[in-house]
C-alpha cells in the first residue's frame, strides 16, 4: 500500500495560521480532490475541526488521543492501527492530509509525496518539518505563475512536485 503525504507549504515551510490554510489556490484544491477521492485519508483532530465537515467520497480517518467522536469518521489513537485499517480495507494508496503533528508522526511510513510549494512569505503558526530530499526522487514537476487581476495578486506563484522514495 502506498502511504502518500499531501501538503501545501510556503517558503518557510508554513502550513497554517489560526487553524486555517494560508492561501486559496483553486487548481491545487481541485487536484487534492481528484487525487484523494475514492481513498482513505488520515488527518489530525485539529485539521478535521478546521475543515469542519467530512470530505465526501473518501474514508475519513481522524487521529486523536482524546475521546474524539464523530459519527461519520473513523477515529484511531495510533497511526499503526489506522494504517492496518486501510490495509484491511484493501486500500492501494492512503493519503496523509495533515496537519503538522500528523505529518511528522506519519513521515516514517510515507513513501510518496505530493508537494505544493507556494511563494508565500507571510505569517503562520504551524509549520511542516523540513524535508530532507536525499532519499526522494522527483517524478513530476509543474510550475504555475502568479495570477494578477486589477493590479492585485489573485493567486500566488506555486510549484507542484511529486516524489517517490528510493527503496533501501
Ligand atoms: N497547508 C496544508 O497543506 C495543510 C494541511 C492540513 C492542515 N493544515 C493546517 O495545519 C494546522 C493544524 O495542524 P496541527 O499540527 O495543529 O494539528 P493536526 O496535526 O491536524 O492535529 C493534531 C491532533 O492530532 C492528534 N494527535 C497528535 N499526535 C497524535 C498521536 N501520536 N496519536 C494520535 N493522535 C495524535 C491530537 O488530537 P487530540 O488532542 O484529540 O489527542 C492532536 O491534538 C491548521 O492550521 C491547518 O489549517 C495545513
Amino acid at each position: 500500500m502506498l502511504v502518500s503525504l499531501i501538503v501545501a507549504y510556503g517558503n518557510n515551510w508554513q502550513i497554517g495560521l489560526n487553524n486555517k490554510l494560508l492561501w486559496y489556490i483553486k487548481k491545487d484544491l481541485e487536484n487534492f480532490k481528484a487525487l484523494t477521492q475514492g481513498h482513505h485519508i488520515i488527518m489530525g483532530r485539529e485539521t478535521f475541526l478546521s475543515i469542519n465537515k467530512i470530505l465526501h467520497k473518501r474514508t475519513n480517518i481522524v487521529l486523536s488521543k482524546t475521546n474524539f467522536y464523530h459519527k461519520d469518521v473513523h477515529t484511531f489513537t495510533q497511526i499503526k492501527k489506522a494504517l492496518d485499517f486501510c490495509k484491511k480495507n484493501k486500500e492501494q494508496e492512503v493519503f496523509i492530509i495533515g496537519g503538522a503533528q500528523i505529518y511528522e508522526l506519519c513521515f516514517p511510513y510515507v513513501n510518496k509525496l505530493y508537494l505544493t510549494k507556494v511563494n508565500y512569505d507571510g505569517p503562520a503558526d504551524t509549520y511542516l518539518k523540513n524535508i530532507d530530499f536525499k532519499p526522494w526522487v522527483c517524478e513530476k514537476e509543474e510550475f504555475y505563475k502568479e495570477i494578477i487581476q486589477n493590479g492585485k495578486t489573485k493567486t500566488l506563484a506555486w510549484t507542484y512536485k511529486v516524489y517517490y522514495k528510493i527503496k533501501n
